[in-house]
């Protein structure tokens, strides 16, 4: 593993194989009732710019559970605000911290983080990427379907950091994405084409809602306007409307779909309430998974 999570473009195929397991070992023990003590005496910082409840408190939960100690930290409550350099930011955080979790717009800012200080940095979502939110939607799709190889997973809705995540992630695993996002609203045409790079025809982007659900075994959908996009809701809300996960859309799809939303979500918007709350969505499970998968991350990153 690379010492940082920024991108799932960071990753090679053997590093996801090995956050499954860990994951997938650490939610079995964690049923069990069994203690974990990897983190004992390590320190983890979140530093977050947007809201989060999910990614905050799994990775916080992670962190205690696993007998570290997690702080969070508002970004806007730090000297960040107020102007000190990234680089004298991470300078100080790399003395304190055995690790730190990052939510921010910028990207950039993350990159600069990780290439000054020398503790690990992990991406809990910019404006660009959402690559901890996909590890573990990949281990929870593992889960239901078993392996991978050969899945159509559908991505219905917004070119957004999900979809981005996503797509870095069909450039190194071996499943077919298809993606039905509206025209002005497709992936960024530079992730795209570094991911088609790698896989090919495995990656399919179109504008159809039906062909990218037909026969899928899984379809992912997210919100419409992200953190950052709400001056811009009412607009999507009439663009994006063809796009929602409906029952009438699911019906294009495998009889054994599932059907994932990272959350939040918006009932009657991007996804039906029948669906959502309905027997093919594993949105409960998907959540839960980030606690186990956030606890691999922080183990293998930090203590190897
Ligand atoms: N899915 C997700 O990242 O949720 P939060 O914004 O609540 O962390
Ligand atoms: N695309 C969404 C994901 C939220 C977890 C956003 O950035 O707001």
């Amino acid at each position: 593993m690379e010492k940082d999570i920024l991108s799932l473009m960071d990753l090679v195929p053997e590093d996801f194989e090995l956050l499954f397991q860990r994951a997938r070992e650490l939610k079995s023990r964690h049923r069990r009732g069994i203690c974990e003590k990897s983190l004992a005496g390590k320190t983890v910082g979140l530093v977050f710019e947007k809201p989060s409840t999910r990614t905050r408190i799994s990775f916080e939960a992670a962190t205690a559970q696993l007998g570290g100690t997690p702080l969070f930290i508002q970004a806007g409550e730090t000297q960040l605000s107020r102007n000190e350099p990234i680089a004298d930011t991470a300078r100080v955080l790399e003395r304190y911290l055995d690790a730190l979790v990052l939510r921010t717009y910028s990207q950039d800012m993350q990159e600069e983080f990780a290439r000054i200080a020398s503790i690990p940095i992990i991406n809990a979502l910019t404006d660009v990427y959402h690559p901890c939110q996909v590890l573990s939607d990949l281990f929870t799709v593992v889960e239901c379907k078993n392996d991978l190889s050969g899945l159509k997973i559908a991505w219905i809705g917004d070119g957004n950091n999900m979809s981005h995540s996503w797509i870095n992630a069909a450039a190194k695993l071996d499943f077919t994405l298809v993606l039905a996002c509206p025209e002005a609203y497709m992936p960024d045409p530079g992730i795209l084409s570094a991911a088609k790079e790698i896989a090919g025809d495995r990656i399919v982007i179109g504008s159809d809602p039906v062909s990218a659900a037909k026969e899928a075994d899984v379809i992912n959908t997210d919100v419409w306007a992200s953190m950052g996009m709400e001056a811009e809701s009412e607009k999507r809300a009439r663009i994006f409307a063809p796009f929602q996960v409906n029952e009438e859309l699911l019906s294009h799809a495998a009889a054994d779909v599932i059907v994932m939303h990272c959350l939040p979500a918006h009932r009657g918007e991007e996804i039906s309430a029948g669906v959502l709350d309905g027997e093919r969505s594993v949105v409960w499970d998907q959540t839960e998974n980030k606690l186990h998968m956030h606890k691999a991350i922080l183990e293998v990153l930090i203590t190897g």
